[in-house]
């Protein structure tokens, strides 16, 4: 259950019309439905509790604070892949032994600041506690961590992602096990570099993380995955080399059509088996869902500019383009959309991706980019709708506003979190001085190239 519905012909999240939480907030705008995101959460741990894993939410996803917050609250721990994604959990109350930190180019400045306390107190941080791991991608990344975690003097721990060359089925750009793919290493590799560093004293490696891709709406890939990890436990074993966590990503499928939660029974179905007598054994489990969680809990809210017919085509120009939701420019994604109020015979009792049903038309949804690849549904059957109308573009709660942009200038976007029958402004509208702010004149720095010449010619 999504918990956004059609009563009367009008859309509701929870409680709240959302025609009316546009007409208070502005349009575009972004809406999270707090029951969706507590209850997918829920039926994550429940369907992985014989594993009794740390289930770390993929703050790339959607990384608004109080959406981590509410995830924090209900137990789960958050995936960071940046210093800023960091600053976020910290900010969400997120304690440090539930972050986990991927990433192939992690900065020192950023690793510093999950080995510590994090950010200087002028960058408005409070002040967290070190995190629990680094998933670690390389050689020269795990050296220089543990460079800094010696000069800082601390402890802290690695986990080694490892990439089992898995063919996906998904989008290219989704894919991230690939054997050409920038991620992880290969498993011989992975063997090598386990023996050299996990007992290093200052940064012990001692754990394997693996994250195929996303948007896996099977469980083999996993399944695979997972047994060459174990295979590689065992043989590090033989070499006495105890591994003590194993991450085994994120990835999960969401249906972009129907807008129903993915089933993370059927995945637990086949992932907790193989696992089961390891965490008795000692292993700790991690997983890093994202879409999963996020991805239906969220719509967003667009108001129909304008209709215009070309020889050809229908347009339907609304006030949200690729700037504000990028995954159909980028990825050619799916997302259903349909008005916020219908009349009842346009009312869907399921959503589909063509919506069989009498007096419909085919027309493009566009936004205001100047751009022929800024479109969020093409040749798509829809009501006919006005100017000043609202639709709702279903499935947006993962990647969505997390992606978004400036581009052409526009201000980002608000976003809405609905709680019963309340809705909370989580993220104001940006305006005009938001957009220009660090172009001011007050924010001005001048390097003189001559003047540096000239200080390192004495
Ligand atoms: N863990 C790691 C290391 C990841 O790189 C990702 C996603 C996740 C977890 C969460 O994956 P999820 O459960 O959300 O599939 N922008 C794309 C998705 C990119 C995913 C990147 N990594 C989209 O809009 O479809």
């Amino acid at each position: 259950m999504d918990h956004f519905h059609y009563v009367g012909g009008e859309l509701y999240c929870q409680q709240v019309r959302l025609s009316e939480v546009a007409a208070e907030f502005g349009t575009p705008l972004y809406v999270y439905s707090r029951t969706t995101l507590e209850e997918h959460y829920d039926r994550f741990a429940q369907a992985f509790a014989p594993l009794d894993p740390l289930i770390c939410f993929a703050a790339k996803a959607c990384s608004n604070i109080e959406v981590l917050r509410v995830l924090v609250q209900r137990g789960a721990g958050i995936d960071v892949v940046s210093g800023g994604e960091l600053h976020r959990a910290r900010l969400a109350g997120c304690p440090g032994e539930r972050i986990v930190f991927a990433g192939v180019g992690k900065s020192d400045h950023e690793v510093r600041e999950a080995l510590t306390t994090g950010t200087p107190p002028s960058t408005g941080g409070p002040p967290g506690e070190p995190i629990r791991t680094f998933n670690v991608e390389s050689e020269q990344e795990y050296e220089s961590i543990a460079m800094a975690a010696r000069s800082l003097g601390v402890r802290a721990h690695a986990a080694l992602r490892v990439n089992p060359s898995i063919d996906l089925k998904t989008h290219e750009y989704l894919h991230t096990a690939a054997r050409d793919a920038k991620f992880g290493v290969d498993m011989h590799h992975a063997r090598t570099l386990l023996r050299k560093f996990h007992a290093e004293k200052h940064l012990r490696l001692t754990g394997l993380h693996v994250h195929l891709g996303s948007l896996i709406h099977d469980t083999r890939p996993y399944v695979q995955a997972i047994n060459e990890c174990l295979t590689l436990i065992d043989e590090l074993a033989s070499d006495g080399i105890r591994i003590e966590s194993l991450d085994i990503g994120g990835g999960f499928g969401a249906d972009y059509v129907t807008g129903e939660a993915m089933p993370a029974a059927e995945y637990a179905r086949a992932i907790v088996p193989l696992l089961e007598q390891r965490v008795r054994n000692g292993l700790k489990i991690i997983l890093e869902p994202g879409r999963s969680i996020a991805a239906n809990a969220g719509v967003l809210l667009t108001r129909v500019m304008f209709v215009k017919r070309g020889p050809q085509k229908k347009f339907v120009i609304v006030d949200a383009g690729m700037n504000t939701l990028v995954r159909p420019a980028l990825y050619d994604a799916f997302h259903f959309i349909w008005p916020a109020s219908v009349s009842p015979q346009h009312e869907p009792v399921r959503r589909q991706s063509s919506p069989d049903m009498p007096g419909l038309e085919t027309a493009d949804v566009v936004g205001p980019i100047c751009e022929s690849g800024d479109f969020l549904a093409k040749d798509r059957l829809l009501p006919a709708v006005g100017r000043g109308e609202l639709l709702s573009v279903f499935t947006s709660g993962a990647y969505g506003m997390a992606m978004a942009s400036r581009y052409n200038s526009h201000p980002l976007p608000a976003e809405v979190l609905i709680e019963g029958s309340r809705a909370r402004l989580v993220r104001r509208r940006e305006d005009y001085r938001d957009l220009v702010a660090h172009e001011l004149p007050e924010t001005t720095q001048i390097f003189d190239g001559r003047a540096a010449a000239r200080r390192s010619e004495t």
